[in-house]
């Protein structure tokens, strides 16, 4: 037998030990093999060897990540968000929605986040309780919420998608819902592990924003918080299990299969569904929000589902808003590694890889970019969020590739009518504005606040701006 036959037998002799154990008796149990077990099975369905090692956050390290502008840019073409694979322009909106988007779309799912599946089980919603309380000077209601995921096609993995939703109890009509990745409880109930509620959080210092939750009440809003583990976990060696694992039945995904990313976006668009359901929701204003990782979520959120009807990207960086055609900070070859390949479809690793049976590619070799992962949001509402390395959102983040991808992202937005930053629309010259200048003239809006690793302090110009072009009295 040669070489080549035994490199791809052993994956397929791994997966057959792997998945679908047998307990004594019982239904075949999830597979449980690491992430670095996961992430070889990937690398040998591509026929990668070896893949390139990504930068370091140290900066003191001698693989350190690069910080310098000169080097920053060794891909500055960016693939062209209005131009056809066919060589022909975009120059009218029908053209966008019918040709282009779709190419972009089908670019991305296949080698950059990975595909829905066809048959993703049907997901019921409960309310599990409802209380009343107060957030700030306001009284509201809060729903406990619970998405189960029908699992009788594999009963070994259950997926109940947790979910709340805090509205204000004197509001006279439906309200537009903010809804944010995380892990929020409901507004004067202690959680279950006992941590804590936001009633023994310490008072924000003074000087200091009130929490999004009380802003969003206090300006007749309602929030949601729908929580991402309860959809798919936050790791390689997860990927057999959760909802990605359910619809797989515990084997490993193929190579255009979704990840994460796409998995929690799914996750937040059932959610919207049942948004769509309750009276009290104002189902045709309802935006997606969240930090770093999450940031990058609830860019995809919105790219994929165009019932969303605003976003505020939260640092979301690479693999978010950040180009990954930019030499700066994180990379691709920090995304393919085994802490954060899971983000990603399975392909992607194939722009990290050094050694490979099709050669070796590069961020350069990406059919699509950021910019276009922006575009999919137009003309939707979009605002990218950052804050400033000073205070902790690291350079590593690439502020300025981002700003670089938002600028490119434009012309889509002129094109179906929005208003995007009002910048020339060369990404290679155009400088990220000064810290907490704003840009919220249009649909596409830009803001880097003098805070940290969070969305917190963009929060009092992100509402304003979102009531006046949701036209919200
Ligand atoms: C790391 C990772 C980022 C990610 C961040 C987070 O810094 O490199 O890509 O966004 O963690 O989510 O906290």
């Amino acid at each position: 037998m040669s070489m080549r036959a035994i490199r791809w037998l052993v994956p397929l002799f791994m997966t057959s030990i792997l998945c679908g154990q047998q307990s004594a008796g019982g239904p075949p149990q999830p597979a449980n093999w690491t992430a670095a077990e996961d992430h070889q099975n990937m690398m040998d369905q591509l026929g990668i060897k070896a893949l390139r090692p990504g930068p370091s956050g140290t900066e003191t390290a001698p693989n350190h990540a690069n910080y310098d502008e000169t080097t920053a840019n060794p891909f500055p073409i960016l693939p062209d968000a209005l131009k056809l694979k066919n060589g022909k322009r975009v120059t009218i909106a029908a053209m966008w929605w019918n040709q282009r988007r779709p190419e972009i779309v089908e670019d991305f799912e296949r080698e950059v986040l990975g595909r829905v599946p066809k048959n993703v089980p049907k997901v019921t919603w409960t309310v599990t309780n409802t209380v009343t309380a107060m957030v700030g000077s306001r009284a509201v209601v809060g729903k406990q919420l619970v998405g189960h995921v029908d699992n009788s096609s594999y009963p070994a993995i259950n997926v109940d998608i947790q979910m709340t939703l805090v509205t204000p109890a004197d509001a006279t009509g439906p309200v537009p819902v903010m809804m944010m990745f995380g892990g929020g409880g409901l507004p004067g109930v202690a959680p279950a592990n006992g941590k804590g509620n936001g009633k023994n959080r310490p008072p924000p210092a003074a000087g200091a924003d009130p929490p999004a939750t009380q802003q969003l009440i206090a300006d007749g809003w309602g929030y949601a918080s729908i929580n991402p583990g309860s959809i798919q976990a936050d790791n390689g060696a997860g990927l057999t299990k959760g909802i990605i694992g359910l619809v797989n039945k515990s084997k490993p995904r193929k190579p255009d299969d979704w990840g994460s990313l796409r998995a929690w976006a799914w996750g937040a668009a059932r959610g919207l569904d049942y948004l769509e359901t309750d009276k009290a929701v104002d189902a045709k204003r309802v935006g997606i929000e969240g930090v770093s990782r999450y940031g990058k979520a609830a860019l995809v959120t919105m790219a994929f589902d165009t019932r969303f009807a605003v976003v505020l990207v939260g640092s979301s960086g690479e693999g978010g808003a950040k180009l990954h055609r930019r030499n700066w900070g994180e990379a691709v070859e920090n995304l393919t590694g085994t802490g954060e390949y899971h983000w990603m479809a399975g392909n992607f690793l194939k722009y990290g890889a050094s050694e490979a049976t099709f050669g070796s590619k590069n961020a350069g070799d990406l059919p699509v970019d950021a910019h276009e992962l922006i575009a999919l949001c137009a003309p939707r509402l979009t605002f990218i969020s950052y804050g400033v390395p000073e205070e902790g959102d690291a350079k590593w983040l690439d502020h300025q590739g981002s700003y670089m991808a938002a600028v490119a992202a434009g012309p889509v937005f002129r094109l179906l009518g929005a208003k995007d930053l009002g910048t020339s629309d060369d990404y290679n010259k155009e400088k990220m504005p000064a810290v907490n200048v704003s840009m919220l003239d249009g649909q596409l809006a830009w803001r880097q606040h003098d805070g940290g690793h969070t969305d917190g302090p963009n929060w009092k110009y992100f509402i304003p701006w979102a009531d006046k072009f949701l036209k919200r009295p």
